[in-house]
């Protein structure tokens, strides 16, 4: 899956021949599962038409202040296009309108959206050799540089005049590549290796049967896609569960029990940078495993369990510099109890889960919880959904990871 899909992508035109590579560009985007906007300054309807804009992006195309074109005149609100933007491509950027981003001349729809847009800025210039070259256009470059607008640099060959040099606009393919791999580049946990846990473990007591939970491991894979969608690469280990993954940076280890699990973590452990524990692992699996069915001979039956391995205690042992993240599960005293273990875990976070809270827990698609840090920072979070929770638990360590 494209860094792009799911994106609202305002695209940017202005009047340079290279107009027409625009509609490969939005159907591109598009494809790549992106939700396109056109934004275009009132010449460049001159080289590609609004039609064609609208039809490829499915969307309504903005030129001008109001659509003059509608007796019922609508305001077509700059600030709330820009803020609608996750990101901003200006493809093709000509020389006049470069130059009138670098000023802040506002004197059309495009210039007040860049003016009023908070999210990245891409831009693709556009123009003749001896243009590019120019040092006004230099000097735009530099200026939109430095105010943290991102370049795609033109390609050499011919061009429209006929001469030969840099001034191309990169193709709409290329446009798309490079602003893929500078989002990927720019994630915040780029680099960074995360070992998840999830899901239940299942301890067999005889061919046929075993003790599990209902955990159904929502928890731990939302967090496994959070964190690989902001560009970390993800082991989860996971009991059994009825879930997929969508990113390809996660890997998924599947195990069944607590040893297999302990085993799985403890290979993966050494190379990771953070550690999240979501597993509900069984405390206890039977003492012995029966080879055979057991048969119901006898009016009652008695079964030994012994204590599984604490996975969370023994990473806490061994952790160093590594950050360490578990969960804890309480019904009373639940912020104590919650310190307790983490002190006792050596870990440097814990999110609480409290089953007094509605909306918690096992199976919902919903979970409350308390993170609290091992400076003993206590932050409550309302009843979200897990994919919400994950993001809180995320932000959380790439602060933590970033200090
Ligand atoms: N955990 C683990 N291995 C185990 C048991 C628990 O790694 N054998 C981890 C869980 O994944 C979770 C944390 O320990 O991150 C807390 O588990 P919990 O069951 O709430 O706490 P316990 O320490 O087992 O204590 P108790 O059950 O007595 O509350």
């Amino acid at each position: 899956m494209s860094v792009l899909s799911g994106k609202n992508i305002l695209l940017g035109v202005t009047a340079g021949i290279a107009a027409y590579k625009s509609a490969f560009l939005v159907r591109l985007l598009v494809k790549k599962g992106a939700n396109v906007k056109v934004v275009m300054t009132p010449t460049s309807k001159e080289f590609v038409t609004p039609l064609t804009l609208s039809t490829l992006s499915r969307n309504e195309v903005y030129s001008s202040f109001t659509n003059e074109e509608d007796d019922n005149a609508q305001w077509n609100n700059h600030v709330e296009l820009a803020l609608w933007a996750d990101l901003f491509i200006i493809a093709p950027a000509t020389a006049n309108t470069m130059s009138k981003m670098a000023n802040g001349t506002c004197d059309n729809l495009l210039l007040a959206v860049y003016l009023s847009a908070k999210c990245p800025v891409y831009y693709a210039p556009a123009m003749d050799l001896d243009m590019y070259k120019h040092p006004s256009t230099s000097e735009s470059f530099n200026k939109l540089n430095s105010f943290g607008n991102v370049q795609i640099p033109a390609s050499t060959g011919e061009l429209a005049s006929g001469l030969v040099g840099q001034g191309r606009m990169a193709e709409p393919e290329e446009i798309i590549s490079f602003v893929e791999a500078d989002i990927l580049n720019k994630l915040p946990l780029k680099g960074i290796e995360i070992l998840i846990t999830a899901g239940p473990t299942f301890e067999a007591i005889d061919p046929v049967r075993f003790i599990g939970n209902h955990s159904s491991g929502k928890m731990g894979f939302a967090i496994a896609e959070t964190a690989a969608s902001l560009g970390a690469r993800v082991n989860l280990v996971s009991g059994p569960v009825n879930l997929s993954v969508s990113n390809s940076l996660i890997n998924v280890v599947s195990v069944t029990s607590a040893k297999d699990m302990y085993v799985s973590v403890h290979q993966l452990f050494e190379k990771c940078n953070v550690a999240i524990l979501a597993a509900a692992v069984a405390d206890f699996t039977p003492s012995k495993v029966a080879s055979q069915k057991i048969k119901k001979k006898a009016d009652t039956l008695t079964l030994q369990l012994k204590k599984t391995k604490d996975i969370l205690a023994s990473l806490g042992k061994i952790k160093e510099d590594k950050i360490l993240v578990g969960f804890a599960l309480e019904t009373e005293n639940e912020i104590e109890n919650a310190k307790t273990k983490l002190k006792k875990k050596n870990l440097d976070l814990i999110v609480l889960n409290s089953l007094n809270d509605k909306g918690a827990g096992f199976k919902t698609d919903t979970n409350k919880v308390t993170l609290i840090t091992k400076d003993n920072k206590v932050i409550p979070f309302e009843v979200k959904s897990k994919k919400e929770v994950a993001k809180d638990i995320i932000q959380h360590l790439i602060k933590q990871l970033h200090v």
